[in-house]
């Protein structure tokens, strides 16, 4: 698979690059205001980054990850601790404070331990503290070009899955504005399965509350040329009776090792329908995305503001579609049991029933 990877990413033209490491800033695209405005936020200090992350001018879960990781280099930019063991402590107060923006997406605390135990393993021999934030900088680049590895590699497995003409449903955006890299996850098989010349159409629906289908996955797949119709959420079942959608291909923001998925609110109601008419639903994620330690009712499902739900965002800013008193609840994430899910597919290969064991297999794989 090694030489394809290559070439694909060599072929690979990104049209978006939502997130760049300029060495001592990082600069995000906003994708609270797509696809009205494009427009790009400076981060230069660790609590720069942790509004981008919990205000969601980047989001997703591999870019959040991605994303915190540049946030730990820009700890030791921010401030110049006089020593190593200095420096570790600065790096543990912003850990602290970038484990506190979003609790759901796992990757976000998987690049916070990876970057932090870079951090010790460097400290035993980094004679300055310029040393270690070389390090840091170059692991953090380290994860970025592993995740686009990764996607690639999904995106092969999952352009297998796909037939000339196929229709794939997806939700909310896990592409490549959720990832940084300009490729995303599920949809990595669509633009793979397209340059090896399949014609593959996909649904996406709006994605309320934060209209991520609406405003970013729509916006995405069109400037990569994708046919692209936008549903409303509540068209799901409908699309799914009248045979309108192939296969459906999501992202996960939290995968268990018995096959839980966590993702964006609406993507149980995708799989329960799914399983009703038939149609195969295959999660992507990197194995970054798999936890290996929590159990269901150990994972936190993020509630946001009841503004997101009263309000819809428009070019002209967000605009009051109830009544503002109005009681409302806003869990931004839900959780689709294992017996719905096809498939999951990682970097690694595809882990199919029974996923409590060929889960475990994939990540023995070396
Ligand atoms: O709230 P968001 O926009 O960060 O949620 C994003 C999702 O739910 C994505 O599907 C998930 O993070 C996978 S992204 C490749």
């Amino acid at each position: 698979m090694e030489p394809l990877v290559s070439e694909i990413k060599q072929k690979f033209q990104p049209r978006l690059k939502p997130i760049e490491w300029r060495g001592d800033r990082l600069v995000l695209l906003d994708q609270r205001i797509l696809p009205f405005e494009t427009r790009y936020i400076e981060a230069k200090t660790v609590e720069d980054v942790a509004h981008a992350i919990r205000d969601m001018a980047v989001r997703g879960a591999p870019a959040i990850g991605i994303t915190a990781a540049f946030g730990m280099v820009l700890a030791l930019v921010e401030k110049t601790p006089s020593n190593t063991q200095e420096a570790l402590k600065t790096l543990a107060r912003a850990r602290e404070i970038l484990s506190k923006t979003r609790p759901t997406a796992v990757n976000l605390f998987w690049a916070l331990d990876r970057m932090y135990n870079k951090a010790v393993e460097l400290t035993s021999s980094a004679s300055s503290v310029r040393e270690l934030r070389d390090g840091l900088e170059k692991e953090a680049l380290k994860i970025f070009e592993e995740e686009l590895d990764a996607e690639i590699k999904m995106g092969l497995y999952g352009a297998e899955l796909l037939e000339d003409g196929d229709t794939v449903l997806t939700i909310c955006n896990a592409g490549g504005l959720a990832t940084g890299t300009g490729l995303g996850t599920a949809t990595a098989p669509i633009y793979i399965a397209s340059m090896l010349g399949k014609r593959v159409s996909v649904i996406a629906p709006e994605t309320r509350p934060w209209q991520q289908g609406a405003r970013l996955t729509v916006y995405e797949l069109m400037q990569n040329g994708i046919r692209t119709t936008l549903i409303a959420d509540t068209a799901v079942g409908l699309v799914m009776y009248r045979r309108l959608v192939d296969i459906v291909m999501v992202g996960a923001d939290r995968i268990l090792l018995d096959g839980h998925v966590f993702n964006k609110i609406g993507t149980l109601n995708e799989a329960v329908l799914a399983h009703e008419f038939g149609i195969p639903f295959y999660v992507l994620a990197p194995t970054s995305t798999i936890d290996t330690r929590s159990r269901v009712e150990d994972v936190k499902i993020e509630e946001r503001s009841p503004d997101e739900v009263r309000t819809v965002r428009t070019a002209q800013g967000s605009v009051y579609v109830t009544l503002k008193e109005v009681a409302v609840y806003n869990p931004v994430f839900d959780v689709t049991p294992p017996k719905y899910v096809t498939g999951i597919i990682t970097e690694r290969g595809v882990a199919t029933h029974p996923l409590s064991i060929n889960l475990r297999k994939l990540l023995n794989k070396t």
